[in-house]
């Protein structure tokens, strides 16, 4: 089993049901000894929080919206996920980058080449650019989430949106998948939870990061 930090994230426009999958996820790898970091965006550390809660409840225009996305993702990269990376830890982390593409660039519109210089200037690393190892994307139909979300809680500025807003948001996880097909695991989030998690589990197991036995 290696022993260096996996970086994993996880993505699916509201109600396509990735939760569960993330706590199950951090008991499995725990369960084999791994050391994990559970954490989410926009979000993960103090400052990154504060800025979460602006994002999602109050107005403001798209590029203010992008900026404040970005200023909580370099806080989290720095503070959290960079040093866990560094002391071999799973990290996992509940939305990432992609969806800011999906969600500001495709479902609000947002110029897609500003959002790559963001992202090529907050993601800067020694090697590269710095992406999840793997992203999980449970896809599911706009139509289908909207009936589970429905009277589930007071919704937030995202969650309030129409279907056909997370129509082009899904889309927008589509093109990046497309684009970053080898770090794209895709699940069809209309098939039943144990479903789910069986094709994830197996995944990882066939990766080496898993082992066979607890599922
Ligand atoms: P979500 O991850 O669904 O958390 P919860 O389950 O607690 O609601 O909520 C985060 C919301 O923020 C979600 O609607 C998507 C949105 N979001 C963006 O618009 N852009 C981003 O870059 C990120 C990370 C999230």
């Amino acid at each position: 089993m290696t022993k260096t930090g996996l970086f994993i994230s996880f993505e699916g426009i509201d109600g396509a049901g990735k939760s569960t999958h993330i706590d199950g996820l951090a008991a499995a790898f725990k369960a084999q000894g791994r050391q994990v970091t559970l954490t989410r965006e926009p979000g993960g550390t103090p400052l990154a929080e504060k800025l979460r809660e602006m994002v999602l409840h109050d107005a403001m225009d798209s590029l203010t919206e992008a900026l404040l996305i970005f200023a909580a993702r370099r806080d989290h990269l720095q503070n959290v996920i960079e040093p866990a990376l560094a002391r071999g830890d799973v990290v996992l982390c509940d939305r990432f980058t992609d969806a800011t593409f999906a969600y500001q660039g495709s479902g609000r519109g947002f110029d897609l080449y500003v959002l790559e210089q963001l992202e090529s200037w907050v993601q800067a690393a020694p090697n590269g650019l710095r992406q999840p190892d793997v992203t999980v994307w449970f896809e599911l139909d706009p139509a289908i989430a909207a009936v589970r979300l429905a009277g589930a809680r007071v919704p937030d500025r995202f969650e309030a949106q129409p279907v056909t807003f997370f129509q082009k948001v899904s889309d927008g996880y589509a093109r990046r998948a497309e684009a970053d097909a080898q770090r794209f695991v895709r699940l069809d989030g209309a098939q039943t939870r144990e479903a789910v998690w069986q094709q994830l589990h197996h995944n990882f197991v066939q990766r080496g990061w898993l082992s066979a036995l607890a599922a």
